[in-house]
């Protein structure tokens, strides 16, 4: 059974003087900041270098932000990585300020981990469709309608939401937590991502009901169009994140969240790779492979709507200017409400004990039994 799908109303991309409609996330609705020429850019870089010294402050950016803003991450001793790994860095940082290059929802879970940190974001109105698409009170009601269900949620929702989960799952580890949870005979609430929450049930046979959200970016790939360039390139790999329609991760060779991608691309004896996720992706996987060639997998077609282009509008929202202006002034930080925040932060730390355990070669049954409706 699926709740009702919440229609999310995006504005379509600009036409063009011509007439033409652009499919450049830069034309689109989201505030993308302008690209500095190259005096500016290194100006503000440099000024970003020295405040991070100064105000203890280290950057944590996703791999779907601009390439400055990974580079400079790596280069200052913060951290490019995917949501999970974003959320462990920041918790076990010393710094007292963690500036956060991403959406919304990254934000709000490294202040519920470091409460007592200053977590600074370049543009706070960053979301993301599938947070957008799960109000609280909404979702709240449909819990109540399952009350014998554990509820599993994705870290892409508010602090709110995340207060009512059980557990809370990133990509990176939603599969063996169901798993883990389906073993000890627990029937999934899931929520927000509808074609995750397919993958996930299709591959764990967990008994799950599910929201139905969906992310404006990896909803817009398409099947048909990808067997073509599949066609195209017979030679190629493809590489799907789970966020994609159920029909274009049937034509993947590997799925899995932004760091699973990244070490298929690495692994993999092929030359050539088709990317079913956003365009940030490819600078990461084009340093670490340097022989190797990307392709992005296509979003348009027949039914092409325009509204990603595969690249999230949100995560484009962050450039140079907008992190050196927040250093300088202390403005947009994220706050979560102390009693909300430690509430939401259960589910996050059992996340976080669950994949140490994993990692760590450690047994993880008691980690999820007499959790949630168990
Ligand atoms: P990851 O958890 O794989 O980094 O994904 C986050 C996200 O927003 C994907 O669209
Ligand atoms: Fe959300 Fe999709 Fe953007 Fe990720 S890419 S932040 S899931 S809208």
């Amino acid at each position: 059974m699926s709740f009702p799908v919440i229609d999310v109303d995006y504005e379509q991309p600009l036409a063009a003087a011509d007439g033409s409609q652009s499919c450049d996330t830069r034309h689109a609705w989201a505030r993308v900041p302008p690209e500095p020429g190259p005096a500016e850019r290194d100006a503000l870089k440099a000024r970003i270098r020295r405040l991070l010294r100064e105000r203890d402050a280290v950057m944590v950016s996703h791999y779907y932000v601009h390439p400055d803003l990974q580079d400079l991450a790596e280069e200052t001793g913060g951290l490019v990585s995917d949501s999970l790994e974003m959320a462990r860095f920041g918790r076990d940082h010393a710094a007292r300020t963690l500036v956060v290059s991403g959406v919304r929802f990254m934000g709000e879970t490294a202040k519920i981990l470091s409460p007592e940190k200053r977590i600074l974001m370049p543009d706070l109105d960053a979301t993301c469709s599938l947070d957008l698409g799960c109000p609280e009170e909404d979702f709240a009601r449909f819990c109540a309608l399952h009350p014998d269900r554990t509820v599993v949620v994705y870290a892409n929702t508010s602090a709110a939401v995340k207060a009512r989960a059980d557990w809370l799952v990133t990509s990176s580890c939603a599969l063996d937590v169901v798993r883990a949870l389906t073993a000890q005979g627990q029937k999934i609430l899931w929520a927000p991502d509808r074609h995750l929450g397919d993958y996930i049930r299709r591959e764990t046979g967990a008994d799950m009901v599910s929201w139905s959200g969906a992310c404006i970016v990896h909803d817009e790939f398409k099947a048909l169009e990808l067997e073509l360039l599949k066609q195209a390139h017979p030679a190629a790999r493809v590489l799907v994140h789970p966020e994609a329609p159920a029909d274009v991760i049937a034509l993947a060779d590997a799925v899995g969240s932004t760091s699973a991608i990244l070490s298929a691309a690495q692994r993999m004896d092929a030359s050539e790779f088709i990317v079913a996720t956003d365009s940030g992706m490819l600078h990461k996987l084009r340093t670490l492979n340097p022989g190797k060639t990307f392709i992005e997998a296509p979003t348009a077609g027949n039914s092409a709507t325009c509204k990603s282009c595969a690249h999230c509008p949100w995560m484009a929202m962050n450039g140079l200017a907008g992190l050196a202006h927040v250093l300088e002034t202390g403005q947009g930080e994220v706050h979560v409400e102390p009693a909300l925040g430690r509430r939401a932060r259960l589910p996050i730390d059992r996340m976080l004990a669950f994949t140490a355990a994993l990692r760590g070669g450690r047994p993880v049954d008691h980690l999820v039994a007499g959790i949630g409706a168990a």
